[in-house]
């Protein structure tokens, strides 16, 4: 039974139910079916969607505003820096007028608390598209890479190697509502946010997936169908670089720590990536990397999400 989405904000996977989820991931594949065989599918036409970016971003803005295109709406890039926001303007004030104008507002931005600003003083759907704790987005089109690539997602296991971020958040919550094991290996200090690996623990209690956080790269890797990093240094974490890199300095993907992991486990990053960095050249330009479906991905994952919500 399809469960009506229409309306619904997506802040994090937390707030959304395995069901839900599964609901995007089919729809999205649809849709991907429907694009690659050059079928035209249009129904956000005459809707818009605002596009508010207080970040950098690749795949997010491309992704969305293609996307919005392809399902025959328009996309609107609204910079903080040129917004009434940049000159004092409140979050709510924004979330009111723009509801006045366009039919979803999607957001990047620092606080995660700002979202939920914006979200609760909104009257259309806002879409989290990466805070400084969560990446919800960037999860759904990881989770429909993983079904494509293994054709299951239950029962699996996932390594994230690196720097517990707002991606190691979303794919530890993504994991446990869709009965996916997520294990984290980070230094000391690096660890994710122990309120959300509760929340994520909890979430799994549900589906039997585990969800832990260890020091060791290579203990988590062991056994592990997918091995997944991120950036050490996340937007807005400058100032905090050195100590990353040194901290992290263990924790890069090589071909080494690959060959721990099962025999074909897949290679995945969100990107932008660093190779020499977080991940050696070899492992992210090698045959287990799928880090460029899992890009593409991020159109037809959040199309799936729109055609749903808008
Ligand atoms: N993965 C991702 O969100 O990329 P961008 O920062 O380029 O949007
Ligand atoms: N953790 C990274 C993800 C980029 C898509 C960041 O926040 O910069």
């Amino acid at each position: 039974m399809a469960v009506n989405l229409k309306g619904k904000d997506l802040l994090t996977l937390h707030d959304w139910s395995s069901e839900e989820i599964w609901q995007v991931l089919k729809t999205a594949e649809h849709l991907k079916r429907l694009r690659h065989m050059g079928q035209r599918f249009e129904p956000l036409s005459g809707k818009t969607l605002a596009m508010i970016f207080a970040k950098p971003s690749t795949r997010t803005r491309v992704s969305f505003e293609a996307g919005v295109t392809q399902l025959g709406g328009h996309a609107l890039y609204l910079s903080t820096n040129d917004l009434q926001l940049g000159r004092g303007e409140t979050i709510a004030d924004t979330g009111r007028v723009l509801s006045r104008f366009v039919d979803a507002i999607m957001i990047r931005t620092f606080k995660h608390s700002h979202v939920e600003e914006l979200a609760e003083a909104a009257t259309v759907p806002v879409i989290n598209g990466l805070t400084d704790d969560y990446h919800p987005c960037q999860v759904l089109a990881d989770l429909l890479t993983i079904y494509e690539k293994k054709g299951r997602i239950e029962g699996l296991k996932l390594a994230y190697v690196g720097d517990g971020n707002n991606m190691t958040h979303s794919l530890m919550l993504g994991g446990a509502k869709l009965g996916m094991s997520v294990v984290c290996a980070s230094p000391a200090g690096l660890s994710p946010n122990p309120a959300i690996v509760e929340k994520a623990r909890a979430a799994a209690a549900a589906t039997g997936a585990e969800i832990s956080v260890v020091n060791s790269a290579a203990a988590a890797v062991a056994g592990a169908d997918i091995v997944y990093t991120d950036v050490f240094v996340s937007m807005g974490q400058d100032a905090d670089r050195e100590r990353k890199l040194q901290a992290l300095a263990g924790y890069r993907i090589t071909t080494a720590l690959m060959a721990q992991a099962k025999p074909d486990a897949l290679f995945m990053h969100c990107l932008p990536a660093h190779r020499g960095e977080e991940v050696e050249a070899a492992v992210i330009d090698g045959p287990q990397s799928v880090v460029f479906d899992e890009a593409e991905n991020r159109l037809h994952a959040q199309n799936g999400l729109m055609v749903l919500v808008m």
